[in-house]
C-alpha cells in the first residue's frame, strides 16, 4: 500500500498519471436536493465526502440518514454512506475548507422577487463564505445554474478573497439531473459538461467522474461561459418542447384533431423523437420555468434580448394551459363552479416527486378554489408541502376520499397510482363519472368502459 499523498500537488500528478490509488476529498456546499444528492453519489463513487448547509436542522437530519424531501433511491443511498462513515454534513466552512480537494457548489438560484433574473444570493453567500478560509491548493466546482458570465466574476471574487488564491482555482459543471430520477441521472449522466480554464481542473475532474467517463458518458471540456449557458439552453429548449405542443394542443381542440395522436406521429421523426410531446397542463417546477425566465432577463443584460424573446411565448403558452384547464374544467360543470365538488388528483409538479414548486397542478386547484369549487386534493407525496402552501384547500389522505361525492375529477399529476386506479371501483363514490385527464395519460378505453366522460386536453 502506498502512503496518500497529502498535498492537492501530489492529487492532481497522481490523477495525471492515472493512478488510482488516489482519491480526492471532496465537499458539497448547500445539501437541498441537488446537494444531497450529488454528495450521496460521490461517496456512493468512492470519495470521502463532506455536505455543509447553512440550516442546522437540515445538516442534523442528513446527519442521520434522513432526507428532508421525497427522491426515490436517495434515501438508502444517503444511509449507506453516512452509516460507511465516507459521508458527514457539518455548518462549518472552516471544516470544509480545510478538508476538501474539490468543492462542488451546489445552492439554489431561485427567481428574484418581482423580476424575471436568478437571484445569485447563495451562490455569492457560499464563495464570500468559503473563499477566505482556502488555505491550501483546491478546485471550486460551481454546479449552480447560473446567468451566463458568473464563473468569471466569481473566478475574480475567489482570486481577491483566498489567502491560497494563486492554488485555488474554479470549474463550471452543469447539473442536468431531474427531480424523480436525480441518483440515476447523477450516476449515470447522459452527459458530462465543464467548463475550465486549466488543464489540472479538467483532470481533477476527469478523477472525479472517472466512473461514468469510463462507463462510455460523453465529457466534454468547454470555457466558463458555454458551460453555463448548456444548462439554460438546455432548458429552454426543454420547456420550448412542451410548449410547442400545448400549443398543437389548442389548434387541435379547435379542429376537433387529436393531440396526443399528433405527438406519437412527430415523434416516430428521430429528428423530433417523442420525449417531452406530452400536451397537457404544462410545466411547472423549480427550474423549467425560473430558467427561462432568467436567460430572457441575462440575454437583455447582454444586449441580446432579441433572440429570445420567443421564450415570453414559450411562458405564455405554459401558463395559458393552466387557464385552458380551468376553462375545460367549468365547462364540464355547466358553466359555474359553485355548489361543486372537485376531487384534484396530484398536488406535486410531476410525479415521483413531492416537489410543489410552481406546480401547475396546485395553480389549477387554486383557480378553481377561488371560483368557488369545493377544491379536494390528493398527492401520494406532496400534500403535506401542498397543505403549507395552500392552507385553505381541503386534502385528502386517499384517493377514494377525495374523490367522495366529487361533482368531476381532474387528473393533473401522473403518478402510476392514479394510472392503476380501477374506475368501475372510483365510479362507485364520486357524483358524476366525469374525469378531466390534465396529463393526457390515462388508458381512456378503461375509463370509457366503466361508464366516465372522459376529456383530455387537445384531443
Ligand atoms: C428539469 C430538466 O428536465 C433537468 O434536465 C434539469 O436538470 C432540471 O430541470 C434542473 O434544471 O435542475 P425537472 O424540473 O426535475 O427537470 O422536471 P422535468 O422532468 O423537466 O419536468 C418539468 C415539467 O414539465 C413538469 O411539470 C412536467 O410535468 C412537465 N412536462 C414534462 C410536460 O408537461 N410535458 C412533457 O412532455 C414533459
Amino acid at each position: 500500500m502506498n502512503t496518500p499523498p497529502d498535498t492537492i500537488e501530489h492529487r492532481f500528478n497522481a490523477v495525471v498519471r492515472g493512478r488510482t490509488e488516489v482519491s480526492l476529498r471532496i465537499t458539497v456546499l448547500g445539501t437541498g436536493y441537488l446537494g444531497a444528492t450529488h454528495a450521496a453519489c460521490m461517496a456512493e463513487l468512492g470519495f470521502e465526502v463532506i455536505g455543509m448547509d447553512v440550516d442546522a436542522a437540515k445538516v442534523d437530519a442528513l446527519s442521520e440518514g434522513r432526507i428532508p424531501f421525497f427522491e426515490p433511491d436517495l434515501e438508502p443511498l444517503l444511509r449507506k454512506h453516512v452509516d460507511s462513515g465516507r459521508l458527514r454534513f457539518t455548518t462549518s466552512y472552516d471544516e470544509v475548507a480545510d478538508f476538501g480537494d474539490v468543492h462542488f457548489v451546489c445552492v439554489g438560484t431561485p427567481q428574484r422577487k418581482g423580476e424575471f433574473a436568478a437571484d445569485m444570493v447563495h451562490v455569492d453567500s457560499v464563495i464570500d463564505g468559503l473563499a477566505p478560509k482556502l488555505t491550501r491548493e483546491c478546485l471550486i466546482v460551481g454546479k449552480s445554474t447560473v446567468p451566463v458570465g458568473s464563473a468569471a466574476r466569481l473566478a475574480d471574487k475567489i482570486a481577491a478573497a483566498s489567502p491560497a488564491a494563486d492554488v485555488v482555482e474554479l470549474a463550471w459543471n452543469p447539473e442536468f439531473l431531474r427531480e424523480g430520477h436525480a441518483v440515476d441521472d447523477t450516476l449515470k449522466p447522459d452527459r458530462l459538461v465543464i467548463g475550465v480554464r486549466s488543464a489540472a481542473a479538467e483532470a481533477t475532474l476527469r478523477q472525479v467522474y472517472a466512473e461514468p467517463i469510463a462507463a462510455g458518458t460523453p465529457f466534454l471540456v468547454a470555457d466558463f461561459a458555454t458551460a453555463e449557458l448548456v444548462k439554460v439552453a438546455a432548458n429552454a429548449f426543454l420547456a420550448t418542447k412542451i410548449s410547442f405542443i400545448n400549443a398543437m394542443a389548442e389548434v387541435c381542440e379547435q379542429a376537433g384533431a387529436d393531440v396526443t395522436m399528433l405527438a406519437d406521429a412527430l415523434g416516430h421523426d428521430a429528428r423530433i423523437g417523442r420525449k417531452f410531446l406530452n400536451a397537457g397542463i404544462g410545466f411547472g417546477g423549480g427550474c423549467l420555468p425560473k430558467d427561462i425566465r432568467a436567460f430572457m432577463a441575462r440575454a437583455g443584460e447582454l444586449g441580446a434580448d432579441q433572440a429570445l424573446t420567443f421564450l415570453r411565448e414559450v411562458d405564455a403558452i405554459n401558463m395559458r394551459s393552466r387557464t385552458r384547464a380551468v376553462e375545460v374544467a367549468r365547462a364540464s360543470c355547466d358553466g359555474s363552479f359553485i355548489g361543486k365538488r372537485i376531487a384534484v388528483l396530484g398536488a406535486a409538479f410531476k410525479p415521483n416527486s413531492d416537489d410543489i414548486r410552481d406546480s401547475p397542478a396546485l395553480n389549477i386547484a387554486g383557480q378553481i378554489q377561488l371560483q368557488g369549487g369545493q377544491v379536494t386534493v390528493y398527492d401520494p407525496k406532496a400534500a403535506d408541502n401542498a397543505r403549507k402552501l395552500f392552507p385553505t384547500l381541503d386534502y385528502s389522505s386517499s384517493v377514494t376520499e377525495a374523490c367522495q361525492g366529487a361533482h368531476l375529477v381532474l387528473h393533473l399529476t401522473e403518478w402510476q397510482e392514479f394510472r392503476d386506479l380501477d374506475p368501475a371501483v372510483l365510479g362507485t363514490v364520486v357524483a358524476n363519472r366525469r374525469i378531466i385527464d390534465g396529463r393526457n395519460s390515462l388508458d381512456v378505453r378503461r375509463w370509457k368502459d366503466a361508464g366516465w366522460t372522459y376529456r383530455g386536453l387537445g384531443r
